[in-house]
């Protein structure tokens, strides 16, 4: 197990593998700030491949101006620690500008409506720098299997789609959404959170379980189980929504009826911070 801040020390360690034992490698991207959430991406990769690599990178493209950049949460020592314990055999762990060279102005963008919609209506050019840096990543690590959470079910889309388009040779595997146990989705910005935003936060997972129950009771119609999603979040006094969305789980389109599987996500500002959770859907 090893800690590498170098591309050029990953590529000779992953390439000494790949050439003498064939070995398979499975990559988990991440921000760091390591939580369960992470840990299971971690476990399952290592269960599917010789070699498991984790990145930790606090990707500056993907934020926006007057976003959390400069005060997302960093602790380098305590995530090589946790993701060597969840079976890590490599944590990489490289500067900005090991990822993007002075002057780099190459980017991998997936057009349409699937990153306009969502987060990508509040936060435009978000996904723009996921995919740059996963396929930069990509790359990097040349990983036969990758795996990315449920939690951020838009970004789960927006990556496959990126690698159905490209042809990129890696087989994605996504895992299911891992919550506290008062049922609050992991997230690396939940400690931004004060004691009263933490107890409010809960009405996301409450509203939207509530919502999956009434679909499956025969109430299918969107509109009605988006207003009642949207009055159980606002009748908490510290939320402010960003958007409560029933769409289509595949492709993002607008539904009006739930007929096969569907999506409902939520973002939601809790004081400054940005929460959002899913879950799917059908009847
Ligand atoms: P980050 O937010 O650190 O998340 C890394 C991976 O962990 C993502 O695939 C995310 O969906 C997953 N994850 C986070 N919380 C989870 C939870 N509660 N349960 C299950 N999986 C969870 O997502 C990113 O980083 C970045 O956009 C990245 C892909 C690394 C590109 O910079």
């Amino acid at each position: 197990m090893c800690l590498i801040t170098s591309n050029e020390d990953l590529i000779n360690s992953l390439k000494k593998a790949k050439d003498n034992k064939m070995q398979t490698v499975g990559f988990v991207p991440t921000m760091g700030y390591l939580h369960d959430g992470h840990l299971s991406l971690i476990k399952k990769a290592k269960e599917e491949n010789d070699i498991v690599v984790v990145s930790v990178f606090v990707n500056p493209t993907q934020f926006g101006p007057n976003e959390d950049f400069d005060r997302y949460p960093r602790d380098i020592e305590r995530d090589y620690k946790i993701a060597k314990e969840a079976g890590a055999d490599i944590v990489y762990n490289p500067e900005v500008e090991d990822i993007y060279p002075k002057g780099a102005s190459t980017f991998a963008v997936v057009d349409g409506d699937i990153t306009k919609k969502l987060c990508g209506a509040s936060r435009p050019n978000h996904f723009k720098g996921v995919t740059t840096v996963v396929n930069i990543l990509f790359n990097i690590v040349m990983p036969d299997r990758a795996y990315f959470g449920q939690k951020d079910a838009q970004q789960v889309i927006v990556i496959k789609k990126m690698v159905r388009d490209l042809h990129m040779k890696v087989d994605i595997v996504v895992c299911p959404i891992v919550r506290e146990a008062d049922g609050l989705a992991m997230s690396s910005r939940n400690v931004y959170l004060n004691q009263d935003e933490r107890k409010q936060a809960l009405v996301l997972n409450l509203a939207l379980a509530e919502a999956q129950k009434k679909c499956k009771q025969g109430n299918t119609k969107v509109t009605d189980l988006k207003a009642f999603i949207k009055e159980t979040i606002e009748a908490q006094p510290l939320a402010q929504i960003d958007y409560v969305e029933i769409l289509d789980a595949q492709t993002l389109d607008e539904i009006k009826e739930i007929k096969k599987q569907a999506l409902a996500a939520v973002a939601v500002k809790f004081g400054k911070t940005r929460l959002i959770d899913n879950v799917f859907i059908d009847s």
